[in-house]
């Protein structure tokens, strides 16, 4: 079972449900008067992007890109290859990028830097959870759900070699799972 790989859970269903709504609250109260455009990072921002939007109440409109970290190991640099480009012009749109979680902040770092470029009308960033010891870049980040210590978590959307995204709650991975990879 899945839920037999994990050590503990951090956030429950209940304060996810909290977290989110608070978000969504702020968001609507900052946003009044224009349409959002979301981008969603693939994949693990897309339960939460789904939730979060049903806590919106002003127009939002959704598209999807997918980024990783250029080469193996090389994190410090902030480039980032784009696997997958959005559909949407974003000139003259205002853009929240929606992030799972904040690590390095490398790759918002350098989407934020992207969607500028592309001349959105503003550019900010949602990130449901964020890990600040770990932070390489001073970025910006108007949105968090929750700050969390150094600890590698899956479950609500978020992965371990792509399994555990389906998980309702973040939980914190057994140490046993790493070390049979
Ligand atoms: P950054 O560019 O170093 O900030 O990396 C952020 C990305 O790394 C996130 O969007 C996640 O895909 C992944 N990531 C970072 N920490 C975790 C974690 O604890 N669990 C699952 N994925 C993580
Ligand atoms: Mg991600």
């Amino acid at each position: 079972m899945l839920k037999d790989d994990i050590k503990e859970i951090m956030i429950d269903e209940e304060k996810i449900k909290e977290i989110v709504s608070d978000l969504g609250r702020r968001i609507s109260e900052d946003y009044a008067g224009k349409e959002i455009l979301m981008v969603v990072v693939l994949k693990g921002s897309v339960i939460f992007a789904a939730d979060l939007m049903r806590y919106i109440d002003v127009p939002v409109k959704l598209d999807f890109l997918q980024a990783s970290s250029y080469g193996s190991g090389t994190k410090s640099s902030g480039i980032i290859n784009i696997k997958r480009d959005l559909e949407n012009d974003v000139m003259g749109r205002h853009v929240l990028i929606i992030e799972d979680i904040v690590d390095s902040g490398n790759t918002l770092a350098a989407l934020k830097r992207m969607m500028s470029e592309r001349q959105a009308a503003s550019v900010k960033i949602c990130s449901f959870l964020s890990k600040p010891s770990r932070r390489e870049q001073d970025i910006e980040i108007e949105y968090i759900g929750m700050d969390i210590p150094d600890e590698f978590v899956v479950g609500y959307g978020m992965d371990f070699n792509e399994a555990y995204r389906q998980l309702p709650y973040v939980g914190v991975l057994k140490p046993q799972v790493y070390a049979s990879v």
